[in-house]
């Protein structure tokens, strides 16, 4: 048996406006897996596919094209040259919740790539790891910048800009975030959808915003990098209303937002395509336990406290 592992992630940092080509800065989550196991299946069983969570199981042979597990599978085992379908049973399981910005649509592609990688007796680069779950990213989000496949797949702080290789972005001083589940599924193929739409109708309104998201995530990056933390709540709040403006906050997160300021968050902001998903506030080892009640209290499901470390 093999198995592999892939961690969730948090956007810090330029949601949205990466897709328009601004920088954003993104970190993964350790505290939050997706994991993939590999098993030898008997002669002529082919690839079955037990997605425990999901309560699916089915053969790679009879899953239509668009699946995306199905995908990702096919993808990686014509990468690794296995041209005849290998009979094994790929069993997944994932403590990241779906459609709530955390990437589990990455981390299960990723930690799927990586054990079937294993199983094969094969090792593949950060970069081509990227590279396949980046394609059952575009089934997920129908344009996807590639930031979440990169953060996944590189599992480390990431400066990305769409089109270009991912920089690491260097921790200076490790920080601390309450990273809050609103509870209310926010699929990022139609808020990206929405945003695109209002793009549209007013190009020049959203390009602006667009350009104050992408200034933020540069001053972000040098104060993460310099570890001036002390900077970063401020800009984390400044994000928000900007991300408030494009149309993707809700009443719950802005409320969830200002729970978490008000217990002593540095700064709170939504992460990832918003509507509903989670949302990140900056806290210190002193904070945290406070503002996770206090996120709590006002209707998070559930606060993670994640340590991002240099
Ligand atoms: C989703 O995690 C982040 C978005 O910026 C979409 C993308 O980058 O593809 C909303």
């Amino acid at each position: 048996m093999t198995m592999a592992s892939a961690s969730g992630k948090v956007i810090l940092f330029g949601e949205h406006a990466v897709v328009y080509g601004r920088p954003a800065i993104a970190v993964p989550v350790a505290e939050l897996r997706a994991w993939a196991t590999v098993d030898d299946a008997p002669p002529g069983a082919g690839c079955t596919v037990v997605a425990i969570d999901l309560k699916r199981r089915f053969s790679l042979a009879d899953a239509p094209p668009d699946d995306p597990l199905a995908l990702i599978v096919r993808l990686t085992l014509a990468g690794l040259g296995l041209v005849a379908e290998p009979d094994w049973t790929i069993t997944l399981r994932s403590d990241i919740p779906i459609a709530s910005g955390l990437g589990s649509g990455a981390a299960v592609s990723t930690a799927i790539v990586r054990a079937l990688a294993q199983h094969a007796g094969r090792s593949l680069p950060p970069d081509a790891v990227s590279a396949l779950v980046y394609e059952t990213e575009r089934l997920h989000h129908g344009t996807p910048s590639g930031i979440d496949n990169t953060v996944v797949a590189y599992e480390q702080p990431v400066y990305f800009v769409r089109g270009q290789p991912p920089q690491p972005c260097r921790v200076g001083g490790e920080f601390w975030l309450a990273i809050a589940d609103t509870g209310v599924a926010s699929p990022t193929k139609l808020a990206v959808e929405d945003v695109r739409r209002a793009w549209q109708a007013d190009p020049a309104r959203y390009e602006a915003l667009f350009d104050e998201m992408g200034r933020i995530a540069e001053r972000a990056r040098q104060a993460i990098e310099t570890g001036r933390l002390d900077a970063l709540g401020p800009l984390m709040d400044e994000n928000q209303r900007l991300l408030s403006a494009i149309g993707v906050s809700s009443p719950l997160l802005e409320r969830l937002c200002a729970a978490a300021r008000q217990a002593g968050a540095g700064g709170a902001k939504l992460s990832g395509a918003g509507h509903g998903g989670n949302l990140i506030a900056l806290v210190t080892p002193q904070t945290a336990e406070k503002v996770a009640a206090a996120l709590r209290a006002a209707g998070a499901v559930r606060v993670v406290i994640s340590q991002v470390v240099r």
